[in-house]
């Protein structure tokens, strides 16, 4: 049998993986990183469904804007950290020119295809985002989020 936790303190727990970048893996992502997020049992329904929502826009983003012409490796860390649950989504693809602009409402490199909502998406789903990128290199996204209601603990 397994120990029981006295404390509902979650265990310290680590996701590696990596997949093609093609459209089809887009909800594979979302679907698995929320499936491995539920060890933080304090994140109502709505706060997974921020996060599904969150890696599917940066998921589309590696596939759509890091490998537009070509397919790539996308490749997705989850730490669990008490009930810190941390996303890094990095491709080796086009990386972003200007950073900050990438992260203005409405601005895309893909007008009449593209809104231009996708970071501003992640920002409000997520608790804190941040883009390193080098053009040519690629694009290193990480994602942080934690239960806002830190009572919702089981009983
Ligand atoms: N992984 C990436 N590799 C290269 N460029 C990227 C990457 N992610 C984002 N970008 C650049 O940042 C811009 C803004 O991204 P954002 O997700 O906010 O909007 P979008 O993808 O253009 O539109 P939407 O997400 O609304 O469909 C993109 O148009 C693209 O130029
Ligand atoms: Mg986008």
């Amino acid at each position: 049998m397994l120990p029981m936790c006295q404390n509902y303190m979650t265990q310290k727990n680590e996701l590696y993986f990596q997949f093609l970048s093609l459209p089809v893996n887009i909800a594979f992502a979302r679907s698995t990183v929320a499936a491995f997020a539920v060890q933080i049992e304090e994140f109502t329904e709505a706060e997974y469904n921020e996060i599904r929502k969150a890696v599917s826009e940066a998921v589309s983003n590696c596939v759509q804007h890091g490998y537009p012409n070509s397919t790539g490796m996308i490749n997705i860390s989850v730490f669990i950290e008490n009930d810190l649950l941390t996303i890094v989504i990095e491709d080796q693809g086009a990386g972003i020119e200007n950073i900050e602009l990438a992260k203005r409402t409405e601005f895309t490199t893909r007008p009449g295809e593209n809104l231009g909502w996708g970071f501003n998406f992640m920002e409000a789903c997520m608790d804190e985002i941040e883009i390193e990128s080098v053009v040519g290199k690629g694009t290193k996204l990480t994602m942080k989020k934690r239960p806002q209601n830190k009572d919702a603990r089981p009983t």
